[in-house]
């Protein structure tokens, strides 16, 4: 049989594997009614203990695309984790039911637990403060699609940098190419943890930490922005005091080179005016997009239905 496959970071698959992904989901992209019985008699379960707009129905989508079916919860109090049930429990219980599940949890490390007691693939939708992979492969996709390289740019990680999941996951999975320098922008409160700044240390990789985003705007080529997360905030002043310390606007963006790139996870609060969305450097709509394909790849990818099975004469082109 063959061994079971999760995905809990980036780095759990090769850069010649998240090659392949990413031109499956080309492939996706270009062809996709050639895909849409790919999962036939399928399900996949989404298990999401924490609210989501695009990552559980960009999972639910590529699942229903591919032509299988969902179950799942999005909400923790309508499931049995309100009677105190454990996540390892919870997992056994859905491996009786779907061939493959997405979990996202307030708590770093629940998607790990989950993954350690399941029969079934299980992927990290979001672990609290910690990662959340399927966004990174969507940040990566984009990025290839964008500049056609994942190798030698600046890039500028503005915002949330302490809480943002995203960006670590993204700073994990890019520290694997040549020539990609980071520049952390933050305010002090929200620096990038120091286990990641010690990692890239330790890597010789080059980084730079400033508070402005007029600082270095005009030295990126890639500008990540985050939002300031309201939910992982100990008390309510802080996050008031903080959270509209960024606002990247149309005049701020006149300072930024031609062919510089805005991405952002999603969902905007402030820091990106709606003035912005409207420039052609702006990609954060078509990166959600991206984020449909890379995941159809993905559940394709845990479920053993790539390429073995497009030799195989499933796929009708
Ligand atoms: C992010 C998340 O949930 O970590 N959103 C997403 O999945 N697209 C970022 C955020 O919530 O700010």
């Amino acid at each position: 049989m063959k061994e079971l496959r999760h995905l809990m970071t980036p780095l759990d698959f090769s850069v010649e594997e998240l090659e392949r992904l990413f031109d499956q989901a080309g492939e996706i992209e270009r062809h996709l009614p050639d895909f849409a019985h790919m999962c036939d008699g399928r399900i996949l379960a989404t298990c999401f203990y924490e609210p989501s707009t695009r990552t559980r129905l960009s999972f639910e989508t590529a699942m229903l695309r591919l032509g299988g079916k969902i179950i799942g919860f999005a909400d923790a109090s309508s499931s049995s984790a309100s009677k105190g049930e454990s996540v390892s429990d919870t997992i056994r219980v859905i491996s009786c039911f779907a061939d493959i599940c997405a979990m996202r949890h307030p708590k770093e490390g629940a998607a790990m637990v989950a993954a350690g007691r399941s029969e079934i693939p299980v992927i990290n939708a979001g672990d609290g403060g910690h990662e959340h992979p399927t966004q990174t492969l969507t940040d990566l996709l984009t990025i290839r699609s964008l500049y056609g390289k994942l190798s030698d740019f600046t890039i500028g990680l503005c915002g949330d940098l302490k809480f943002g999941r995203t960006v670590h996951s993204l700073i994990h999975a890019l520290i694997r190419y040549q020539g990609v320098k980071f520049i952390f922008i933050s305010p002090p409160e929200l620096r990038v943890p120091d286990y990641i700044t010690e990692l890239l240390a330790e890597k010789g990789i080059s980084y730079e930490e400033v508070i402005r985003l007029d600082d270095c705007l005009p030295d990126l080529d890639l500008l990540y922005m985050t939002r300031v997360q309201r939910e992982r905030f100990f008390n309510e002043e802080d996050y008031v005091r903080l959270k509209d310390f960024y606002i990247l606007d149309k005049d701020k963006l006149s300072r930024a080179k031609q062919d510089m790139h805005i991405l952002h996870p999603l969902p905007r609060v402030n820091e990106i005016a709606v003035d912005v969305d409207d420039d052609p450097r702006a990609a954060y709509f078509p990166q959600v997009q991206y984020g449909l394909f890379v995941r159809m790849a993905l559940i394709m990818t845990l479920l053993d239905m790539t390429d073995d099975h497009m030799n195989h004469g499933l796929l009708r082109w």
